[in-house]
């Protein structure tokens, strides 16, 4: 056995890929980032014309949808792994506030959905995977290893959210990221398809008053657990 798989779930900016990248660094893990794969297909439906009106064409969009191609790559640029999209690297553009805000027209949509848990299943056969999301531990990886469940208070979401965007030089309101926040939970929670939802063995972790490192601690501290019961420490 080479390393487990851990499933990271949680709402929208919470910090689920901060403390995955962490874990997995520190782990020498794989990290998946399965939103930027949600984010690289509403970039792409709004590049190709596929929003009219802020509604999405859906035939078009599940007729072009075996041509949209998906991928991680290490960067050498940035040192980073970066998403590409249709051969090219989205990285940036993906992250945009715009994009966060056409992401749920595609999101709940069952055939990219199902296009992209296969295309993650995939990547993670490599054992020895951090992957963050919100299906990842109920739907993706049902059997994981290690479950965490990731919340934080919307306020305190919205302002972590909001000192990124503008450290990134973008100009966007406060009220603007916290509605986008809200309404990203709501489509999370209630779409038909993989809904957000804890999965019955993840642990919690409740991160408004804490720091990211306690967070970290907290969580490698679950992580030694299983690794120690499954003699892999
Ligand atoms: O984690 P994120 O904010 O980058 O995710 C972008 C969007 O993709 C988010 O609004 C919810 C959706 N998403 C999803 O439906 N399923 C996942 N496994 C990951 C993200």
């Amino acid at each position: 056995m080479n390393g487990i798989t851990i499933a990271i779930d949680g709402y929208s900016s919470c910090g689920k890929s901060t403390l995955a990248k962490h874990l997995a660094s520190h782990l020498g893990y794989t990290y998946i980032d399965s939103g930027a794969m949600y984010r690289a297909v509403a970039l792409y439906v709004m590049e190709n014309g596929l929003v009219h009106n802020g509604l999405l064409d859906r035939p078009k969009l599940l007729q072009a949808l075996e041509g949209i191609e998906i991928r991680f790559e290490h960067d050498p640029m940035t040192d980073k792994s970066a998403t590409y999209l249709n051969g090219r690297n989205v990285e940036e553009e993906i992250r945009s506030m715009e994009v966060s805000q056409h992401v749920t027209l595609v999101s709940p949509i069952p055939e990219v959905r199902a296009k992209l848990v296969k295309l993650q299943q995939a990547f993670g056969r490599e054992r020895g995977v951090v992957m963050d999301g919100r299906d990842i531990g109920t739907v993706v990886f049902p059997d994981a290893e290690v479950k965490l469940f990731m919340t934080a208070r919307p306020e305190v979401r919205a302002q972590r959210r909001y000192h990124e965007l503008c450290e990134k030089g973008l100009d966007v309101e406060f009220s603007t990221v916290l509605e986008n926040i809200h309404q990203r939970d709501l489509d999370d929670t209630t779409r038909a398809a993989d809904p957000l939802i804890q999965a019955p063995d993840a642990v919690e972790i409740d991160n408004s008053d804490i720091t990211a490192e306690q967070q970290f601690v907290r969580a490698l501290d679950v992580v030694l657990e299983v690794l120690a019961r499954v003699g892999q420490e």
